[in-house]
């Protein structure tokens, strides 16, 4: 059940993250049928691979790091305290499992700074790989010493800066951002405060390939491209919002780059960097499909919470061993020792993704 939070006394930031846990739980926020276009990727099957599952190796580069697989749990929450057990418990779970683990928008640590344990899941996860996340508009109004202080202060490994203008268009009024001017120039600015230890990541709508490449080419060394497919952000802020901004919000609820299209378009775009695709990834051969795709990760957000929701830490790790699990097997089928290996594997793409790869540029068609 969709049932939103009563939170009638509470700091109205985390009413907020509490609407978010709450709506997500169910499956109301999810983009329209097929939006990732996952169903136009199938790998050619190998009858007779020549590999031993013994043999297989998951482990990745991710930066500076290696992981034990190609999957990473991309930021959600913190805040309220109810965000608080979430993401100690999951931090746990991903040192387990040996991948990253995202924190959720920092943002409301320095509304409330009473707030700060929620976020500093290195009590519970000593050695868990740590991302810390701040929206890009709030970067550019803190400053880069601010925002660095920001990751210092929950010893996170690198700093995610989130793009979400389709989000901030259709949320409820005095929570948007309007004003997106300065987000190459903010982000440069704390790559350089933070000595490139930045992620870049969408939300839910997409990266494109022109995004990815200016990204880069300002030393951002991670990218989640972050399609649509998933959880739609559009949606979530559509059910929480009234009148007018609510129909905005329907209208738009299926705006974004499906995220098929936005890992095959940064990849080349952003060839150097390392490449997170998410939005949508429900089980391991999806994840196989954006790695063959040229992810270097899969990044999961909505199903592992919901796994949680359902099984509690234990729930959650089972997901992720059952999405590995998966992942190994259409590894195997394809041939593939490696993840590296998954993505010289054969493919069939369907043509809605052919032409999504493909897109013509308004001087073609004004012809
Ligand atoms: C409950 C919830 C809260 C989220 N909060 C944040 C956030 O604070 N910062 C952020 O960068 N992304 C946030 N996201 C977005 C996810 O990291 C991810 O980009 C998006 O949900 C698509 O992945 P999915 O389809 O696996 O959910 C949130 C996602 C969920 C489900």
């Amino acid at each position: 059940m969709n049932t939103v939070i009563n939170a009638a006394p509470m700091h109205e930031s985390h009413a907020r993250k509490l609407d978010h846990l709450s709506l997500c739980a169910g499956d109301d926020v999810e983009h329209g049928a097929h939006a990732g276009l996952f169903e136009e990727v199938s790998l050619v099957h190998d009858a007779l691979p020549e590999v031993s599952t013994a043999e297989l190796d998951l482990t990745t580069r991710f930066l500076d790091h290696t992981l034990r697989a190609p999957l990473m749990l991309t930021g959600m929450t913190g805040g309220p305290r109810e965000a608080g057990e979430v993401n100690h418990a999951l931090a746990r779970v991903c040192a387990q499992v040996g991948v990253p683990f995202g924190l959720g928008s920092q943002r409301v640590m320095l509304r409330d700074p009473s707030c700060a344990d929620t976020f500093r899941v290195r009590s519970s996860a000593p050695d868990v790989l740590l991302i810390g996340n701040i929206g890009v508009m709030q970067a550019r109004d803190l400053g880069p010493e601010r925002v660095a202080e920001l990751a210092r202060s929950v010893e996170a490994d690198y700093l995610a800066i989130h793009l979400n203008p389709a989000m901030e268009l259709v949320q409820p009024g005095s929570e948007a951002d309007s004003d997106f001017t300065g987000g190459y120039d903010t982000i440069a600015r704390v790559v350089d405060a933070l000595g490139g230890r930045v992620l870049v990541k969408e939300c839910g709508t997409g990266l494109s390939a022109r995004v990815a490449a200016r990204l880069a080419a300002l030393g951002v060394r991670g990218l989640d491209a972050s399609g649509s497919g998933g959880t739609s952000w559009v949606k979530v802020e559509a059910l929480r919002a009234q009148g007018r901004q609510a129909r905005l919000g329907a209208l738009f609820a299926d705006w974004g780059i499906p995220t098929a299209a936005a890992v095959a378009l940064c990849r080349p775009a952003a060839p150097d960097a390392t490449l997170i695709a998410s939005g949508g990834i429900t089980d391991g051969l999806v994840a196989a499909k954006a790695l063959a795709l040229g992810a270097d990760v899969a990044g999961l957000a909505r199903p592992v919470l919901q796994a949680y929701n359902a099984g509690g830490a234990d729930g959650a790790l089972e997901f992720l061993e059952e999405t590995i699990a998966a992942l190994r097997i259409a590894m195997v089928l394809v041939g593939a020792r490696t993840p590296v290996e998954l993505r010289r594997a054969p493919r069939v793409l369907g043509p809605r993704l052919r032409a999504w790869l493909h897109p013509e540029s308004p001087a073609e068609s004004a012809q």
